[in-house]
């Protein structure tokens, strides 16, 4: 027996990346609803208020497939995927010697178990999450992500855009990522996501590069600056101070609205070939930041009172293969198909025969969050994985 204590006590002194602990003052959201109510509900209705396992089913049911397939614990995987879903966990690694215990059923009270299930990282990215990094690590190689490419503020302090703030309820330092910098705070974590084998399934940061754009990543996902007080606090001669805002809620492709502006579409017949041009004016791919998500392009040949003769669906996506060329999900990809996305400020064209009777064509683009392939690997039952937004529509005559 003596010989599994030691083992608990070894891997409860690992350590990976530098984790600090958060003042309970700070750790929930809760605490900063006095004074900043707004920016809490705004956050709150984004997706990155959902990104621990509890509240995500697609992350959830992601981890435990990796963790059976890979033949890890459950917990070390959940360690693995926290460097960017949970970043304030406090184990930021384990080890073999874990592994065991974890088979044994002997890591109840480890610090990895503790760490794991610890009510501090249940808001997923929170406030102490962006608000809280002091340094971002530029020059790492590429494939070191969230919390390895970040050095955390003590905790109390809060990073912020602004120079001259005062908080009765903490301390504040600015920095240039919370300002002109701020895509490098979205890369932290959008950027360079692999598989177990080093596959790199999606690089956001590569694409924006590609693209050539200055665009902010926040003006889309947090909107345009505007006026409004930044805290309620009446810290200023009595008074809340207005300044320049931007909303909090982060929206992606989960919502219906910004998909809406994802591309354009156009038609155009020439001999017997009907041309479909989608293009993409974002300075990222579309789709983009995670894999498996997919584009529907739906055809619909018509005859002149409007019965159809013919409907096609091609699917834009990409799928992903483990050992022997088993299906599989993005991060636990040997090898992918081709990348079918549209690529930022680009454009795809994709040519169709006419149909001989055809009058009228309609094309319609939908966005889906995951693919039939992954969808029915991981056995989804929420709806929303398999709802299709339409993005855009058009009409012509032939
Ligand atoms: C994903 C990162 C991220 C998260 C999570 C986040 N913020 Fe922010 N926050 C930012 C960025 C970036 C800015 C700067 C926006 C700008 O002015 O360009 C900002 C700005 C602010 C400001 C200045 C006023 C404003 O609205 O621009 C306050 C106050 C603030 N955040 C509080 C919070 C609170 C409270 C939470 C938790 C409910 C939170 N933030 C969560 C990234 C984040
Ligand atoms: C008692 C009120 C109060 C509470 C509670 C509070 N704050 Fe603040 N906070 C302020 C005030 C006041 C400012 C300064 C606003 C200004 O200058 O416009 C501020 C500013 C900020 C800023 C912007 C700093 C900058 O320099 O740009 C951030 C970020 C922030 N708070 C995060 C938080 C977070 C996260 C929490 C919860 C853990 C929290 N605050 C709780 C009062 C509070
Ligand atoms: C600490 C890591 C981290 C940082 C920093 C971060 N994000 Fe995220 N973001 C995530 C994760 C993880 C998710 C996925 C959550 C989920 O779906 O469960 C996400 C989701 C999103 C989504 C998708 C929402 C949807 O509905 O599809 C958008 C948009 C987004 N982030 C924008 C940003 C922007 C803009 C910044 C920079 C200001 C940023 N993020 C900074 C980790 C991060
Ligand atoms: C011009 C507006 C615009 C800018 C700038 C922009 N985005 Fe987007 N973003 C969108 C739209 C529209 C979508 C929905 C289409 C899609 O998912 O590809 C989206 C989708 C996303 C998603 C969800 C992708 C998915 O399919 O899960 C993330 C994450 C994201 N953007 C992050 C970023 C980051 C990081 C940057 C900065 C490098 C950025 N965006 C810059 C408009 C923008
Ligand atoms: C390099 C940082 C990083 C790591 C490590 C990471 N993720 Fe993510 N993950 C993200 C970001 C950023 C998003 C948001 C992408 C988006 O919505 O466009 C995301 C989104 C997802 C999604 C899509 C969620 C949704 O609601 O559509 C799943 C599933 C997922 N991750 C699973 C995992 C699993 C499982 C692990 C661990 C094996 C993991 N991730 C590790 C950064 C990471």
């Amino acid at each position: 027996m003596k010989f599994f204590y030691l083992f608990l006590f070894s891997f409860a002194l690992l350590e990976g990346a530098t984790a600090t602990q958060v003042d309970v003052k700070y750790q929930k959201s809760q605490n900063c609803m006095p004074c900043h109510a707004r920016i809490v509900k705004e956050w709150q209705k984004s997706w990155h208020a959902k990104s621990h396992f509890d509240k995500d089913e697609y992350f959830r049911k992601s981890l435990e497939y990796v963790s059976r397939k890979s033949h890890k614990s459950l917990n070390a995987t959940k360690i693995k995927c926290a460097k960017c879903h949970n970043p304030r966990i406090m184990v930021t690694q384990t080890d073999q010697d874990y592994e065991i215990a974890a088979v044994m059923g002997l890591d109840k009270e480890s610090e990895v178990n503790k760490a794991v299930n610890s009510d501090a990282i249940n808001e997923g990215i929170n406030c102490v999450v962006c608000h809280n990094i002091d340094e971002i690590h530029y020059n790492y190689p590429k494939s070191k992500r969230g919390i390895d490419r970040v050095e955390w503020t003590p905790s109390g302090i809060m990073t912020g855009p602004y120079k001259d703030a005062k908080s009765p309820y903490h301390k504040i330092v600015s920095h240039e990522f919370m300002t002109k910098k701020a895509n490098q705070l979205c890369f932290v974590c959008h950027a360079n996501d692999r598989s177990i084998h080093g596959v790199v399934f999606t690089d956001m940061e590569a694409e924006y590069k590609a693209s050539n754009s200055d665009e902010k990543c926040v003006d889309c996902h947090m909107g345009q600056k505007h006026k409004d007080v930044a805290a309620t606090f009446r810290n200023y001669h009595g008074k809340a101070r207005v300044r320049d805002v931007r909303a909090h809620t982060f929206k992606g492709a989960h919502k219906e609205d910004i998909l809406k502006n994802a591309l354009s579409l156009a038609l155009k017949k020439k001999k017997s070939a009907l041309y479909i041009t989608l293009e993409n004016k974002l300075p990222h791919n579309v789709p983009t930041g995670f894999g498996a998500r997919e584009l529907i392009v739906k055809i619909e040949f018509r005859k002149a009172d409007g019965t159809i003769l013919e409907s096609k669906d091609f699917s834009l996506t990409r799928t992903y293969k483990r050992k022997r060329s088993k299906p599989s999900t993005p991060h636990l990809a040997k090898k992918q198909s081709k990348d079918t996305s549209i690529p930022a400020k680009g454009k795809k064209v994709l040519k169709i025969s006419l149909l001989k009777d055809a009058k009228l064509v309609q094309v319609n683009v939908y966005y889906r969050l995951v693919n039939d392939e992954v969808r029915s690997l991981l056995k989804l039952k929420d709806k929303l994985w398999e709802k299709k937004f339409l993005i855009t529509s058009k009409e012509m005559k032939l």
